[in-house]
């Protein structure tokens, strides 16, 4: 048995199979990814249909995408079952810190230091309880919604039976990351006596709904199918620095590495069901997928500069001067830089199905700096 971090390895890559798990008048959720995948649909429960070679999926044949579980050790391995409660110790060290100062630019722009020296160390705290609020809201609020919708059926993709099961390990992953999350945040409020400085929504929220009222209807559903896959293979990358700062408090560096073990299992499983959610789009469908990407991937990696501006201004910093720290600290080019390495994986899942084949496609991926 491989180990989890080779599961992506494993991938195979096998053009489109016939997809047609479909029905209609489901309940159990808000939303119904099945009608902008498959408006032809007219199945009349929760079964996914056999794929139409009549083999199961399972044995991933010629033309069909295959499925080698992640989580065959999630019982031993998950945070939920193995890690204990992350807690802030009082003897931890009086000089650890509550996030990597390198993570955290701001801090160290001197329009900032000049204000006072002691919001270095406070600047941090925020930026970790936005990162925190950032992470229990996408579990919650997005991640969950499609991956119960998984489980139960009702996104109207054909998957195999051991992947439906799977989503539901993840459902737990992810409740627990959120309960980990909002446990470290009111921790660490109790430890320092600072007030989250919190926008009403995270800016990855925001701009998914923007992206989604763009569309007309019966692509939104697909958008945020689309922006979960991108965003469970974009987490991990994004959380590998973290864990190695050893002038961070445990506390902060153990929850963050336990959920980027996690996420490793995760992103194995979203990249299999890209191929599986590609094979299930006809053309047309894959087009409009492939013009999302772009906006998704950038609406998940963005700094919040709305959040850090309204930040910097509750510290006494002039508007003036708020906008030139964040112009910069995050200029174009090093925003650019990130994005792209932090979604290289992402962006090959893509180019192999072909995405950049169709040249608006490519222009999109040329215009949001990912090529
Ligand atoms: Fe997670
Ligand atoms: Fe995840």
């Amino acid at each position: 048995m491989p180990g989890d971090h080779h599961w992506h390895e494993q991938i195979g890559i096998h053009s489109m199979c016939g997809i047609v798990g479909l029905f209609t008048g489901c309940s159990a959720l808000t939303y119904c990814p099945r009608r902008a995948l498959t408006p032809t649909g007219t199945r009349t429960n929760g079964q996914d249909a056999p794929p139409k070679s009549g083999k199961t999926e399972e044995a991933g044949g010629p033309g069909e995408p295959s499925y080698t579980s992640p989580f065959s050790r999630w019982d031993e391995r998950a945070a939920v079952r193995r890690s204990p409660r992350r807690v802030l110790d009082d003897s931890d060290s009086p000089t650890s810190r509550y996030f990597s100062p390198d993570l955290v630019p701001v801090a160290r722009h001197r329009l900032v230091t000049g204000l006072r020296p002691e919001l270095f160390d406070e600047i941090l705290v925020q930026h970790l309880y936005r990162y925190l609020d950032f992470t229990a809201k996408l579990e919650t609020v997005v991640v969950n919604r499609t991956v119960l919708g998984i489980a139960t059926g009702s996104v109207g993709i054909g998957l195999p039976e051991d992947m439906r099961f799977d989503a539901y390990k993840i459902y737990c992953d992810e409740a627990y990351h959120a309960l980990f999350s909002v446990d470290l945040m009111r921790q660490v409020r109790e430890a320092t006596g600072i007030r989250p400085l919190l926008p009403e929504q995270p800016y990855f929220l925001r701009r998914l709904a923007e992206i989604q009222e763009s569309l007309p209807p019966e692509e939104r559903p697909l958008a945020e199918l689309l922006f979960v896959t991108v965003s469970e293979t974009l987490i991990s990358a994004s959380l590998a620095e973290l864990p190695a700062d050893g002038t961070v408090l445990p506390a902060v560096r153990e929850s963050i590495r336990d959920h980027s073990a996690d996420e490793g299992r995760h992103h194995a499983y979203f990249a299999m069901f890209l191929r599986y959610l590609w094979a299930s789009l006809d053309p047309a469908g894959r087009r409009a997928a492939a013009l999302l990407v772009p906006r998704l991937i950038t609406a998940f990696l963005q700094p919040d500069r709305d959040a850090i501006r309204g930040e910097l201004l509750a510290y006494g910093l002039g508007r003036d001067d708020a906008e030139q720290v964040l112009a910069e600290v995050y200029d174009e080019e090093t925003v650019a830089t990130h994005t792209r390495a932090t979604a290289k994986r992402t962006l090959h899942y893509f180019t192999a199905l072909d995405v950049l084949d169709d040249p608006r496609a490519k222009e999109e991926f040329h215009a949001y700096g990912l090529l």
